[in-house]
């Protein structure tokens, strides 16, 4: 499905119906295909969105090229979402797709019903991870998108995931490797300058599933249980043999943890 938002036709995927939706916010550099286990598997009485951020998947850009910040991606969301007639969703980000959601929260919190925050962090980036993030956005612009591959999805997975599903990190790398090399650089610059998240955890008003991989060495487990904390209403679930993508490495128990949540939240 395709919609003109804001000079910018974007595409989602989109299973089921009913009143309660829940958008699926994808991590970086991938884009809503990430998510489409999810959208075959989970009941169909939710309504379940997976848009492509900006400048991926199959939402190209026309005309200028903006910087790709966390809030350039909120503010698209919360457009898409007018378009669609919908006011209030449970949002469910992944890694960047965290990051994005804090920065819904921060502007359309009114919005929100419910947050599932998966391998992600509210903290900003130390000097040397920003530092980092730029010196990837030169390289990619550079060299392409195959460097980001090569050097992400040992992140990505659990070792035990590479081993035992070549096919899902073939399906990685050609995500990955498939998305616009300007996008990678200006996200990875829109993720170096995002805005520090910590304090508004204990604000959140709303109820929080925080998921984390338990081998994941991006976003920790430390670090999920330290959100967890934070958030007055907020609940986690480890996901064992997982690393950052546990909706893929781990999809049977990543679909229960979530699926019980929304059965609650309803
Ligand atoms: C992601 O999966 O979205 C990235 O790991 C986010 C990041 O680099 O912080």
């Amino acid at each position: 499905m395709q919609a003109t938002i804001d000079g910018i036709r974007l595409h989602w995927r989109e299973a089921g119906h009913g009143p309660r939706v829940v958008v699926f916010v994808h991590a970086f550099p991938l884009d809503g295909s990430m998510w489409e286990d999810q959208l075959r598997r989970l009941p169909r009485r939710w309504r379940l969105l997976a848009p492509d951020l900006r400048g991926f998947g199959m939402t190209r850009e026309g005309g200028a090229l903006e910087p790709l910040t966390m809030e350039r991606f909120a503010d698209d969301l919360a457009l898409w979402l007018e378009h669609l007639g919908v006011d209030r969703v449970t949002l469910c980000g992944l890694s960047m797709g965290g990051y994005v959601s804090f920065a819904f929260w921060r502007r359309y919190r009114e919005r929100v019903h419910a947050l599932v925050l998966c391998d992600t962090r509210a903290s900003t980036d130390s000097a040397e991870g920003r530092e980092a993030r730029h010196a990837l956005a030169a390289r990619v612009r550079k060299e392409g998108a195959q460097v980001v591959a090569e050097a992400m999805i040992p992140r990505l997975l659990a070792p035990a995931t590479r081993q035992g599903h070549p096919d899902l990190e073939q399906r990685l790398r050609g995500i990955i490797e498939s998305q616009p090399a300007e996008s990678i650089a200006r996200a990875a610059e829109g993720m170096a300058s995002r805005e520090e998240s910590t304090p508004l955890l204990p604000e959140i008003d709303v109820p929080v599933l925080v998921i984390v991989g338990a081998e994941d060495a991006a976003a920790t487990v430390e670090e999920a249980r330290r959100m967890r904390d934070a958030i007055p209403d907020a609940r986690l679930v480890e996901i064992p043999g997982a690393a950052h993508l546990p909706n893929l490495e781990q999809p049977a128990a990543f679909d229960t943890a979530l699926v019980h949540f929304l059965e609650a939240i309803e």
